[in-house]
């Protein structure tokens, strides 16, 4: 244990051990964590309180910038300490334990989470904050994430400190600190390039809301890297060409627009898919800068990278944190409320890609429930993106698990993105643009560019047949969801030709 990560001498004394931090928390409260896509989050005090609520009967609400790292979710869930938890989560024991109804899962706009702590609907009684350090004025140094951070610390009644030694002081200065002013006197957020900085190097806290600091020496979990296989090396194709031919048409630039990218094995394949591309100079203003994006600075192809956190495998984090020299004038780690801003997506003029888990023949977009009403994750920054970006790109495969899933279909069952905010659907089978179509034409253009061969004959009957009935976006509502049904019932989305016959 380091004092020297202490520089604010008085807060020396508030120097505990986990229990007694823990002990800050009582049954009911509303507790907020540092910690956004697995990085910079708490790994003492939650875990502390996981296992402490195993024989208490002890209930909160999370709140917390995205995903927590090192199964601490799957923890909190399963000790039956969360009573409600927001705004995104990527747990597999949290997710069953929210789609049984035992926890209530607020799933929201990652840019707004914020919001509703600032104007306090929602009044947080302990932060759990992982700094670097504290610096001389007490002032909060994060690590590889902000998210919420900056919120949290300004708006709860207690913080807990995390000084975790195992994250490299150099990471001083990565942060662009900056919060909103409170409404009616909201002003413009000064960014109009992503490599902007417009805040401070610090989180400001007042010293005297510290009420306990514990000690960690863990790092982030690490991020699972899945490696391109064939449908998203083809779905990273059809995107790189796509974007090869706004050029040749002089839409955009080699430079693009600045990329945003979800997490996932597509967004690396298309990250990755640049470095041998003769696109140059191109720049992100996302939410999460993934190992991809470091390739693609050492390969000389990425400007700059504005995010809210670092999620990176082992190998990547040491590469990072040995040379930070070398990223530190090419990368900015911002609050979620700033790196998702609507406004600011809209002026950048930011190209979007998310992953979705299905999607109709309008363009209809469901980023997070299997068959309705089992959620998945949670829709993170997706929206954040897909509403106000320049372009908005959503991928999927086109089927799955021995192709009895579509993941192209007549009426997703959960809307997430609606058909007015998604602009180009990909596929391993291929692209659709749906810019300047109307909902038949888009329907037309996604069944002959996206659809799997297996099931391009009956989504094209469904269409055919609902255009017959007519309507401004034809539907046949007894059938729409009958694949889905189907699925559940048979165990696959193949519909055969007597089942349609009999709708
Ligand atoms: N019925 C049953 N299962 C279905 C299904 C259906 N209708 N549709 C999809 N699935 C299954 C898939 O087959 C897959 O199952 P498997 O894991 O057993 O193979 C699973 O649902 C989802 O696929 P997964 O491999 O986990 O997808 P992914 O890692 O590519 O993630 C999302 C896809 C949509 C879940 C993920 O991108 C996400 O959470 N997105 C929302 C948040 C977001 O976009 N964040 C980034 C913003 S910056």
């Amino acid at each position: 244990m380091s004092f020297e990560r202490i520089q604010y001498e008085e807060l020396k004394k508030k120097v505990t051990d986990v229990n007694t931090a823990v002990s800050l928390i009582k049954d009911g409260m509303v507790v907020a964590s540092s910690g956004f896509t697995k990085s910079g989050d708490s790994k003492e005090v939650l875990p502390a309180l996981a296992e402490k609520s195993k024989d208490q009967d002890l209930k909160v609400t999370l709140l917390t910038g995205a995903s927590l790292g090192h199964d601490t979710d799957g923890k909190l869930a399963a000790a039956g300490v969360l009573k409600k938890r927001m705004p995104f989560q990527v747990d597999r024991i949290l997710r069953s334990k929210i789609n049984s109804g035992e926890v209530l899962f607020i799933d929201q706009h990652l840019s707004e989470s914020a919001e509703v702590v600032h104007n306090k609907t929602l009044n947080i009684d302990v932060a759990i904050i992982e700094v670097a350090y504290i610096d001389r004025e007490g002032n909060l140094v994060p690590t590889t994430s902000v998210g919420n951070t900056v919120t949290f610390a300004s708006c709860a009644k207690k913080v807990i400190i995390e000084i975790n030694e195992a994250v490299n002081p150099d990471i001083y200065g990565l942060h662009d600190i900056y919060q909103a002013e409170d409404y009616p006197f909201r002003n413009v957020i000064p960014i109009i390039r992503p490599w902007n900085k417009i805040g401070s190097k610090t989180i400001r806290i007042d010293p005297e809301k510290i009420a306990a600091i514990v000690f960690t020496n863990k790092r982030d979990s690490p991020a699972d890297i899945a490696a391109a296989d064939e449908k998203t090396t083809a779905i990273a194709s059809h995107i790189l060409r796509f974007f090869e031919e706004e050029v040749q048409k002089g839409h955009l630039t080699p430079r693009l627009l600045p990329l945003q990218a979800g997490i996932g094995k597509v967004a690396n394949a298309v990250l990755t898919g640049f470095k041998d591309s003769d696109f140059y100079d191109l720049t992100m203003f996302s939410e999460v800068l993934q190992d991809s994006t470091f390739d693609l600075i050492d390969a000389g192809k990425l400007s700059f990278a504005s995010a809210s956190s670092i999620t990176v495998s082992d190998a990547c984090y040491d590469r990072v944190f040995e040379n930070l020299q070398r990223y530190r004038e090419k990368i900015v780690l911002r609050p979620q409320n700033i790196s998702n801003t609507p406004g600011l997506i809209r002026r950048l003029g930011v190209i979007a890609m998310n992953t979705a888990i299905e999607f109709d023949i309008y363009g209809n977009v469901n980023s997070t429930h299997i068959t309705g009403s089992q959620i998945m994750n949670g829709i993170g920054g997706s929206g954040d993106f897909a509403r106000n970006s320049y372009l908005s790109i959503f991928v999927a495969p086109s089927a799955s698990k021995n192709n009895t899933i579509s993941h192209v279909l007549p009426m997703v069952s959960h809307v997430d993105h609606t058909e007015h905010d998604v602009d180009i659907l990909v596929t391993d089978q291929g692209l659709a643009d749906l810019r300047g179509l109307a909902p038949r034409e888009r329907a037309q253009e996604i069944i002959d560019n996206c659809v799997h061969p297996e099931y391009k004959e009956q989504l094209q009957s469904y269409f055919d047949r609902a255009c017959q009935r007519g309507g401004h976006t034809p539907h046949l509502l007894e059938e729409a969801f009958s694949w889905h049904v189907n699925f559940k019932e048979n165990k696959t989305m193949k519909v055969n030709a007597e089942i349609c016959e009999n709708y």
